[in-house]
C-alpha cells in the first residue's frame, strides 16, 4: 500500500514537469516582441516552451511540426510571425 502511494506520489509529481509547460520559469527578453508573440502563439495548445529546452537546430524542426498543428487547428501564423519566433527562439536557444 505504502510503495503505491509513492508511485502515485511521483507520477503526479513528474507529470507537470515532464511536459512542456515551464510558464513558471522567467522567461528571457521579457517585454520584448518576440517573447510577445511566444506568449500569443506558442501558449495556445500547450505551456509556454523555455527556449532554453532546444538548440537552434532542434527548435527549426520543431517549428516546422508545430506549424503543421497550427494548420491543422487554423490558428492563423503569417510567416512574418513565424520569422520573428524563430529568432527569438534562436537568440535564446540552448
Ligand atoms: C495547434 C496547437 C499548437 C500550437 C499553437 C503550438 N504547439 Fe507546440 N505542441 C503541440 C502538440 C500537439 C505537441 C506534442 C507533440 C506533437 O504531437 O507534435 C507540441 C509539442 C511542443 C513542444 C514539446 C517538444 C519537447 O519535448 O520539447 C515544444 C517545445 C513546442 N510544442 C513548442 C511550440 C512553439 C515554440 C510554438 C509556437 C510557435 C508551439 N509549440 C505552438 C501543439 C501546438
Amino acid at each position: 500500500m505504502r510503495k503505491l502511494f509513492y508511485i502515485l506520489c511521483l507520477i503526479l509529481f513528474l507529470g507537470p514537469l515532464s511536459c512542456a509547460s515551464v510558464s513558471h520559469q522567467s522567461m528571457p527578453e521579457e517585454g520584448s516582441a518576440g517573447l510577445a508573440l511566444v506568449k500569443q502563439k506558442c501558449a495556445v495548445c500547450h505551456g509556454l516552451p523555455h527556449p532554453k529546452r532546444h538548440t537552434a537546430h532542434e527548435w527549426d524542426h520543431l517549428l516546422v511540426l508545430m506549424t503543421e498543428r497550427m494548420k491543422e487547428k487554423q490558428i492563423p501564423y503569417t510567416s512574418d510571425e513565424m520569422q520573428q519566433i524563430q529568432s527569438y527562439l534562436h537568440r535564446n536557444a540552448r
